[in-house]
C-alpha cells in the first residue's frame, strides 16, 4: 500500500464530481453539471483557427512556451480587463489551465498551513478543497441575496487574522447571486485597510442576461491587494483549459512561480489557436447570442420552477451565469430527493456539500444553460413531483406522529 501524505487525509473527493458520473448518463435528464450549452460552442471557428495555426506556425504550437503564456493572449485579457473597469497591463496576466489552476496557484504562493481562508457559505466546492490542499483553516462569512455580508466579514475580521478572503462576486457558484457595487467597495476598502488578500473568482462575470455591468473588485481602489480570476470555460468552451489571473506584477511573478512547477505552461496549442480566433472571430456578438440562449433558459427554469414545486419553495432569480439555488419546504432533504429523482430519470446537485460547516440539507443547485426550455420545463414537472410527493409524505408522518402523541 502508498502511503500518502498527511494532508490528503483532510481532502475529501468532491461530493459532486462523484454525483456527476452518475447523473451525466445520457438517459438521465440532468441539471447537475455546470456544463454549458455545447451547441454553442464556436467549433468551426476553433478549427479554422486550430488549422491555420498548425499550418503557419506549427514550430512554436507544438514547442514548449513561456509560463506567464502567449504574449498576444496576455496582451488581449489585459485590453479587456481594462475596458471591464480592471486596468491592467500584459505583464499582469498569467494565463493558467482554467480559472481553476488559478485558484490553486494562489493557494499554493500564499496559503502556509494553519492559515485561515475567509469563504461564502456555501462556497464553489473545488476552492473549498483547494485550500483544504493547501491546509488551510476555513471560516465562512453569512451571505444573503446579494452575497457576501459586509457585517459578517468584519465580525470575521476581528475574529481572526485570515490570509485571504476568497468570493465570487458575481453570479455566485452555487447560489447565482451577485454583490452590489456598495459592497465590492466596501470589500476593497477593506483588504486594502486590514491589508488582507481577496481572491475574486469570476468565470461568469461576461454571462449577464439582465441588469447592468459590475466593475470587478480588483478595479476599485488600485492599492487593495486582490487577486483577479477569469477564464474562457463558459465564454469559449471548457475542453481548451484557458483562464488567466491578472494582478500586481510582483503576485504574477509568485503565481508564475508556482505554475513552473505545477505545468511549466499551459498548453501552447490551444493558447495560440485562441489568439488567432480572437484577431477576427467576433467575439463580442458570441456572447450576445450566448446572453440570449441562457437569458431564455433561465427564464425558462425561473417559470418552470415557480410552475412544479410545492408551495413555500424559495429560490433565487440571478441575473446572468448557470445556477438557480432552490430552498426546499417542509424541511425535505436534497439527498433524499435526488435518490427520488433519480428514479424519475432527472438530476440536480444537493446542496450541503457546497458548505464547510453547518450544510443547510433542504437547498440543491440547479444548471439551465445545458438543456433547451421544454426540456427544461420537462425536468421541473418530473422534479417538482417529487418534492410535493416528499412533503406529502413528510405532512402525513407528521400527522400520525402527532395524532399518536395527542
Ligand atoms: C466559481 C468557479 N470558479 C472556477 C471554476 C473553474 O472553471 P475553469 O477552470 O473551467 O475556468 C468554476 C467552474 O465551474 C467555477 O464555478
Amino acid at each position: 500500500l502508498i502511503q500518502l501524505a498527511q494532508r490528503m487525509t483532510r481532502v475529501q473527493a468532491s461530493a459532486i464530481r462523484e454525483i456527476l458520473k452518475v447523473t451525466e448518463r445520457p438517459e438521465v435528464l440532468s441539471f447537475a453539471g455546470g456544463l454549458p450549452a455545447p451547441e454553442a460552442f464556436p467549433a468551426e471557428a476553433l478549427a479554422r483557427a486550430h488549422a491555420d495555426v498548425l499550418a503557419s506556425e506549427p514550430g512554436p504550437a507544438l514547442q514548449y512556451g513561456p509560463t506567464e503564456g502567449h504574449a498576444p493572449l496576455r496582451a488581449w485579457v489585459a485590453e479587456r480587463m481594462t475596458r471591464r473597469g480592471l486596468p491592467a497591463a500584459p505583464e499582469q496576466v498569467l494565463i493558467t489551465a482554467g480559472s481553476q489552476q488559478g485558484i490553486d496557484l494562489v493557494g499554493k504562493a500564499l496559503i502556509d498551513p494553519g492559515d485561515t481562508v475567509l469563504v461564502e457559505a456555501p462556497s464553489y466546492l473545488a476552492a473549498l478543497q483547494c485550500f483544504s490542499t493547501y491546509e488551510a483553516r476555513l471560516e465562512t462569512v453569512e451571505t444573503d441575496d446579494d452575497g457576501m455580508r459586509i457585517e459578517a466579514l468584519e465580525r470575521a475580521l476581528r475574529a481572526c487574522r485570515p490570509r485571504l478572503i476568497y468570493l465570487v462576486p458575481t453570479f455566485q457558484n452555487p447560489r447565482g447571486t451577485t454583490l452590489p457595487l456598495e459592497r465590492r467597495l466596501a470589500i476593497a476598502r477593506i483588504a486594502a485597510e486590514h491589508g488582507v488578500a481577496v481572491l475574486e473568482d469570476d468565470p461568469y462575470g461576461e454571462l449577464r442576461y439582465r441588469g447592468g455591468a459590475l466593475p470587478p473588485i480588483a478595479g476599485l481602489i488600485p492599492e487593495a491587494p486582490v487577486i483577479h480570476l477569469g477564464s474562457f470555460s463558459k465564454t469559449l468552451a471548457p475542453g481548451l483549459r484557458l483562464g488567466y489571473a491578472v494582478a500586481d506584477e510582483r503576485t504574477i511573478r509568485a503565481l508564475t512561480i508556482a505554475k513552473q512547477a505545477t505545468d511549466l505552461h499551459t498548453g501552447s496549442l490551444a493558447q495560440r489557436a485562441v489568439a488567432r480566433l480572437l484577431e477576427t472571430f467576433d467575439f463580442d456578438a458570441h456572447l450576445r447570442r450566448l446572453r440570449t440562449l441562457y437569458g431564455e433558459r433561465l427564464d425558462a427554469m425561473l417559470a418552470s420552477i415557480e410552475r412544479s414545486f410545492p408551495p413555500g419553495t424559495a429560490w433565487t432569480r440571478p441575473e446572468g451565469g448557470l445556477f438557480v439555488w432552490v430552498r426546499l419546504p417542509g424541511g425535505i432533504d436534497a439527498e433524499e430527493l435526488l435518490a427520488d429523482a433519480m428514479q424519475q430519470r432527472v438530476a440536480f446537485v444537493p446542496g450541503a456539500p457546497f458548505y464547510p460547516d453547518r450544510p443547510c440539507v433542504e437547498s440543491l443547485r440547479l444548471n439551465f444553460s445545458n438543456r433547451p426550455p421544454p426540456l427544461i420545463a420537462e425536468g421541473m414537472a418530473r422534479l417538482g413531483a417529487c418534492a410535493a410527493a416528499r412533503l406529502r409524505e413528510r405532512r402525513l408522518g407528521d400527522g400520525v406522529a402527532s395524532g399518536v402523541a395527542g
